[in-house]
This record gives structure tokens, C-alpha cells and sequence, in this order.
């Protein structure tokens, strides 16, 4: 159905694509991996009309074309789910969802049309609790995930390509996801699947691609018969284990962080619990059980009824003054919350650090560069360029920064929300050493995850979240995924 052979494209300073084939078939799920920089989303924005290449062809249906907008790309049946999510927020659902379409531009009576077509694909998505007036700036990052989706759907595409369309969805969403994209490729549909859970590629992938530096290192392997370390070395050139740092060996200290009768309206209610100095606490549950904002509140950056005590003292609302607390929170929604774009990478990191920089009244810039550099080796983000505006970084690259921005200053407590989302495997490992050295060091670390095993395995102690409260609290050694996915699904008991 696809073929694109020899795409080049070149930024300043960085050739994103050197020269990329990939084959697609009709009906066929084709997974694109490699790991964060490697050129997979430049690759996808050249197919939908963002990027023009400077080389290379695209030959579709046995006809060669070559995207020149976004519309164009539309027009030829390419539909694209982007891994920033590019919706807009002041609009509504309905409007977002048929952005240039035609029912958009008829004004009133098709409103109405609009918003039926609108409920239409939502109900298709399961998602009918979304209601197509509603603001999209108000809905949630996996609410937004489902209207970019539906609005892909609205299309009637032949190819659609989904950049890390799972990033912001918990376990149930993912299995609904994959319901639809089986439905589609039944019909013929292609589908370009980018992912760095190597699990779901197991599970929904017919074939894979891998991208190594903006090049093609390997195309059109079988996804379900290719042993993931055959995957893993050939995206990063090396063997990584994947594997979880060993529990245990850790002395915890005194009580940081104490957390008493937490309740907000509709949201969570009556959550109590402690973190220890050196001990690492996950929150596992379903986007929309609470877990985001319990860590917000804790923060501070959000009003709830109870305490929240650190190191044994209030802590007091307002972003500030909890940053004063020592305590650093690394957001879920990392583009809207979290970065300056038009800064670069060093700026960013230490953004909100600040006042460790500052000696005597000024701004330690020197200090505040090195220390930049070195957080920025250690999770080896990429390109290795600390004064390159941040925009301009591979999604992953991004989450990097947000990261590294938590660790850098002496901290007590770390609030971790989603923290490897779009991270690559490779670096997913570095992440996890670095967070179990912090604990090492005396630091207490709160984690959400939406992956049961990640929790499973970081965490030394779980609680499971469903509808607001907590419905377990114990040793992750003696929970299996299984067990936490049964709760947080049906509520049952361990
Ligand atoms: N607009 C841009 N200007 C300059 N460089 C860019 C731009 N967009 C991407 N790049 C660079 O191109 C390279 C490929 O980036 P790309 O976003 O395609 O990576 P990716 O494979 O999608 O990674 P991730 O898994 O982190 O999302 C990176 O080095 C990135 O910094
Ligand atoms: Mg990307």
C-alpha cells in the first residue's frame, strides 16, 4: 500500500531522517521502534504532510505522491494521531474532531450534525461519557487522546499512524484501543503503530521497522517471532537488560512524608499514608482513580481537605512554597506543564531550582550549566546539545529534561507522575537505576504509573487506587501483576 524509499530530511544541525525506507501493507499493523531521537515522529510528519522531505519517495496505491499539508495528507487518506497531542483547547470536542472537515465550515444547522457525528465515533471509541460540547482544555490527557483519535477516525482514512498513542492510556483504554485498531485493519485499514512498550507491539504489531540515528536497521520483521532482544540491540546498537534494579538493601529512615483523611469532592477521598526516607511508594490505578491528583494535592498545587505533613510539619498551598519544602513534582502532561519550549535544554532542568543556585544574591551560572551537563549524560538526552532550544527534542528527549529537572538539588521527597512515559528502553533502565540511587540517598519517591509491572517493580511498597480510595496498601513483593490489575479493574480485594 506504502512504500517510502530513501526519505532524507535535515534540520539545522541534525539529519532527523538519512535516508529511511519503510514498506506498509493494507491491513496490516506496522510498528515503528527505535529509541527517542531516532527520527520515527520526523518520519510520520513527512508522510502527513508537516515535513517536507529533502529526498526520497513515497509511492501509495501503486501512484507516487508527496504531501504537501496537512490537508493533502488528509485528502489521500492519511490520518495521523501526533504523540504531542495538537488539539485545540479552546474549542469543543465536536469542533475539534471535524477541524477541517466540511461540517465545520457550515455554521449552525450543521453544528447539530456535527456534534451527532461527534457522538457517533465516541460511542464507536467507547468513550460516549465524553460529550461533544464539552471544552477540550478541560478534559484530561487520555480524554484528549480519544478525541485526537476520533477525530482520525472521522476521516475514513486508508492509513493511519498513531505516534505513541498509548503513552497516556491506562491498561483498560489500551485493550479498547487495540479492539478498534483490529476493527480497522479488518477493513483493510493500515495502520503505523509507534510504541516503546515492546509488550504491546507483541500483542497488536503484524510487523516492525526499526530506526537507528535516521536510518533503517532492520524492516519489515515479524513482530510476534522476533525475540525482544534482537529488538532491543538493534535500536540501540547494544545489549540492555530490562530489567528492574534488585529490591532490598535499602535502610528506610524516619517518616518525610505523612498524608492523613486527603479528601476532594468526586475525586479521591479519606487516602492516608506515609513515605519513609530511602523508600519508594506506587500508586497503581486507572487514569481517572485519582492517582494524578493526589500527588498534585500532596504538592500542594491543588485544594483538598486533611493533612499533609512533611518531615512533620504543613505543608502550606502554592507551588513555592512546597518547592521550598524540598519536594519536586514531574508532571503527567509534560508539554503543558512542565516546559519552556522556547528555552533551551539547560533553562529547562533548572528551571524552578533556581534558588540552589543562587550565592550570595546571584545566579551560580557556571554550577547551574554543570550540574545541567551532567543530568543530561546520565539520562544521555539527545542530540548532547545543552544550550539547543528544547522544542526542537524528540518527544522522550523532553520527558528527560522534565526529570532531570527533579533530580538535580537536594530533595527529600520526589513526586513521580508517569515518569517513563515515551521514555525508550534503554534509557527506561538508566531511569530506573537513577531513581532507586536517589532512594539510595535518603530521598522519599512517590510514583504513579499506568504500567502494573513498573510499580511492581520499582516500588517497594503499593497502593492500589479504584474510584478515589485506596482498596489495598502492601509490600510490592507480594503482589503479582495480575493480582493489581484484578483490583484496579473489579475492585476485588488482594
Ligand atoms: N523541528 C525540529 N528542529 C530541529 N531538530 C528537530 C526538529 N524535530 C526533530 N528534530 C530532531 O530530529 C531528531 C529526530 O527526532 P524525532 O522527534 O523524529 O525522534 P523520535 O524517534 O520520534 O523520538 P521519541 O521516541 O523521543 O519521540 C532528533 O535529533 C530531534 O532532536
Ligand atoms: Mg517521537
Amino acid at each position: 500500500m506504502l512504500v517510502m524509499k530513501g526519505i532524507v530530511k535535515q534540520f539545522p544541525g541534525v539529519r532527523a531522517l538519512d535516508g529511511v525506507d519503510l514498506d506498509v501493507r493494507a491491513g496490516e499493523v506496522h510498528c515503528l521502534l527505535g529509541q527517542n531521537g531516532a527520527g520515527k515522529s520526523t518520519l510520520i510528519k513527512v508522510l502527513a504532510g508537516v515535513h517536507q522531505p529533502d529526498e526520497g519517495t513515497i509511492v501509495f496505491n501503486g501512484e507516487q505522491v508527496r504531501p504537501s499539508s496537512p490537508i493533502d495528507a488528509i485528502k489521500l487518506g492519511f490520518a495521523t494521531i501526533y504523540q504531542e497531542l495538537d488539539l485545540v483547547d479552546g474549542l469543543s470536542v465536536a469542533e475539534n474532531i471535524f477541524l477541517g472537515h466540511e461540517h465545520a465550515t457550515f455554521g449552525f444547522v450543521n453544528r447539530a450534525a456535527a456534534r451527532k457525528a461527534a457522538r457517533e465515533v465516541l460511542e464507536r471509541l467507547g468513550h460516549a461519557e465524553i460529550r461533544p460540547s464539552a471544552e477540550v482544555g478541560r478534559l484530561s490527557p487520555a480524554a484528549k487522546q480519544v478525541v485526537s483519535m476520533a477525530r482520525a477516525l472521522s476521516h475514513d482514512a486508508r492509513l493511519i499512524i498513531m505516534d505513541e498513542p498509548s503513552a497516556a492510556l491506562a491498561h483498560d483504554e489500551v485493550a479498547n484501543l487495540f479492539r478498534i485498531i483490529r476493527e480497522l485493519t479488518a477493513q483493510g485499514v493500515a495502520v503505523v503503530y509507534i510504541s516503546h512498550r515492546l509488550e504491546e507491539i507483541r500483542e497488536i504489531g503484524d510487523r516492525v521497522t526499526v530506526l537507528k540515528d535516521g536510518r533503517t536497521v532492520a524492516v519489515g520483521l515479524s513482530a510476534r517471532d522476533t525475540p525482544t532482544t534482537q529488538i532491543v540491540s538493534l535500536m540501540t546498537g547494544r545489549n540492555v537488560e530490562y530489567v528492574f534494579p534488585p529490591r532490598g538493601g535499602r535502610t528506610l529512615g524516619e517518616e518525610v512524608l505523612r498524608v492523613e483523611g486527603l479528601s476532594a469532592p468526586g475525586v479521591f477521598r479519606d487516602v492516608s499514608f506515609s513515605v519513609r526516607a530511602g523508600e519508594i511508594v506506587g500508586l497503581a490505578g486507572l487514569v481517572g482513580s485519582g492517582r494524578s491528583e493526589i500527588l498534585e494535592a500532596v504538592y500542594g498545587a491543588r485544594h483538598a481537605a486533611g493533612r499533609v505533613l512533611l518531615d512533620g510539619r504543613p505543608v502550606r498551598r502554592g507551588v513555592v512554597g512546597t518547592v521550598r519544602h524540598g519536594m519536586g513534582l514531574a508532571p503527567e502532561e509534560r508539554k503543558a506543564q512542565a516546559l519552556i519550549l522556547d528555552q533551551s535544554v539547560t533553562a529547562n532542568i533548572t528551571l524552578g531550582t533556581l534558588p540552589e543556585f543562587a550565592r550570595f544574591g546571584w545566579i551560580d551560572r557556571k554550577r547551574e550549566r554543570s550540574e545541567a551537563k551532567r543530568l543530561s549524560e546520565m539520562l544521555d538526552i539527545r542530540p548532547p546539545d545543552p544550550e539547543r532550544a528544547i522544542r526542537t527534542l524528540s518527544g522522550g528527549n523532553q520527558q528527560k529534561a522534565v526529570l532531570a529537572r527533579w533530580l538535580l538539588g537536594g530533595r527529600k521527597l520526589l513526586l513521580l507522575d508517569e515518569p517513563t512515559r515515551g521514555v525508550d528502553v534503554g534509557a527506561r533502565a538508566e531511569l530506573y537505576a537513577v531513581i532507586h540511587d536517589l532512594a539510595e540517598r535518603g530521598i522519599g519517591v512517590l510514583l504513579v504509573s499506568s504500567e502494573v509491572p513498573e510499580v511492581l517493580g520499582l516500588a517497594d511498597r503499593v497502593l492500589v487506587l479504584r474510584e478515589g480510595a485506596v482498596i489495598h496498601e502492601g509490600d510490592a513483593a507480594e503482589l503479582d501483576e495480575h493480582a493489581v490489575l484484578d483490583m484496579i479493574m473489579n475492585g476485588r480485594a488482594a
